[in-house]
């Protein structure tokens, strides 16, 4: 299959680690090593078939550099794995809207560069997917960045919790299109969301009643504060129907994220509570901490979705295309269970 050509919309920490991931797993030639990668080959597909052909940004310290520098640049503070060589695409300067929040003012610099034809871009570019990788606030842009999508003809990813995919008017408009549309709020590789919903189906399954539960979590990139700020309500909703979904009763359950800690840089600390009774009534809890990164979290689902996307295209599939969806995103149109997911998913690449 030929290379799937992505254009990046924001080029923050998630942008920092896929293109790091592109150059990282390179390298390997033999599936078996590499390590840390869910799908070494998907569809025929290598990590090294991702090529990044335009990317776009309003930061000062990001637009007008090669795009191998500028995801090095501040605030960006993902942890560096390899040295990118410089790739020959410049980061263009997009439309700020609402990209820039009350709390995000003294961290991201506004570039004042003109505003550059985002769909012209795309176009000569040859971009096959767009990936939206805004701050999660910035709800105006993600979808001022949709229509360029339609008019450019791209296929849209939506790494945000906004709104999109699970849109039924927007999945309308990608379906008149003809172009294929994933989304809405990315899981991550080893996440708190999937292993809180494991353990209360682990539980649940072996007859334990679960009554209370919660998962928080703080952390330190400049998403956490956009989240503090603009969505935390609509990612404590997202996260919490998503865990409550995996108990075939209800039980009190509360998931989200909480608090931003800036020492932590980009690492991610999730505290879980789980307490329930079996047999006899005997009570039973569990008191957990896991750390991770942010960033790296979401290399290897969107090395995932952006080659299943090319499949989508392949197929001339339009609309949210659902396997996708339930497979890689936290709010997919129709919620399923992990199994239920992974079978759509694996049912849908072969
Ligand atoms: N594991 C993960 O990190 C993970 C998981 C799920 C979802 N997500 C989502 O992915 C998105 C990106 O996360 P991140 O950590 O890379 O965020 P980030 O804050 O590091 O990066 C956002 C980038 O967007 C740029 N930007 C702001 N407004 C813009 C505009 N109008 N046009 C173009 N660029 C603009 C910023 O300058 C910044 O470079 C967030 O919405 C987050 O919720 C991330």
């Amino acid at each position: 299959m030929p290379q799937v050509k992505v254009a990046l919309i924001g080029v923050g920490n998630c942008a920092s680690s896929f293109l790091q991931g592109i150059q990282y797993y390179s390298k390997f030639q033999k599936p078996e090593d590499c390590i840390g990668l869910r799908n070494p080959v998907l569809a025929g597909q290598t990590p090294k078939d991702i090529q990044v052909v335009a990317a776009f940004d309003v930061d000062e310290r990001k637009v007008g550099l090669d795009l191998a520098e500028a995801i090095f640049a501040k605030p960006n503070n993902a942890p560096k794995v390899c040295d990118v060589p410089s790739t020959g695409v410049i980061v263009n300067k997009g439309p700020l809207l609402d990209g820039v929040g009350k709390s995000t003012e003294s961290i991201i610099k506004v570039s004042a560069t003109p505003d550059s034809d985002v769909a012209k871009i795309l176009k000569e570019t040859g971009a096959q997917i767009m990936v939206n990788l805004l701050p999660s606030g910035a709800a105006k842009a993600s979808q001022w960045y949709a229509e360029r999508a339609l008019s450019a003809g791209c296929a849209f990813v939506n790494a945000t919790p906004n709104f999109i995919a699970s849109d039924a008017a927007w999945a309308k408009r990608f379906m008149d299109a003809n172009l294929p549309l994933v989304g809405d709020d990315l899981v991550d590789q080893v996440g708190s969301t999937a292993l809180h919903k494991t353990l209360l189906k682990l539980l649940s399954d072996n007859g334990v009643r679960i009554n209370e539960t919660y998962q928080l979590d703080v952390g330190g990139g400049a998403e956490s504060v956009d989240t503090l700020d603009r969505t935390r309500d609509a990612k404590r909703a997202i996260k919490t129907q998503s865990v409550a979904s995996s108990l075939p009763y209800k039980a009190e359950v509360v998931a989200g994220s909480t608090d931003y800690v800036d020492f932590l840089q980009n690492k991610r600390d999730s505290y879980f509570w789980i307490s329930g009774v079996y047999f006899c009534d005997t009570p039973m809890k569990i008191d957990l901490k896991f750390q991770t990164v942010d960033a790296p979290n979401a290399g290897s689902v969107l090395f995932d979705v952006v080659r299943a996307l090319k499949v989508a295209l392949n197929k001339k599939q339009a609309g949210s295309v659902i396997p996708i969806c339930a497979y890689a995103f936290k709010r997919p149109p129709q919620i399923m269970s992990l199994q239920a997911a992974e079978a759509e998913f694996a049912k849908f690449l072969a």
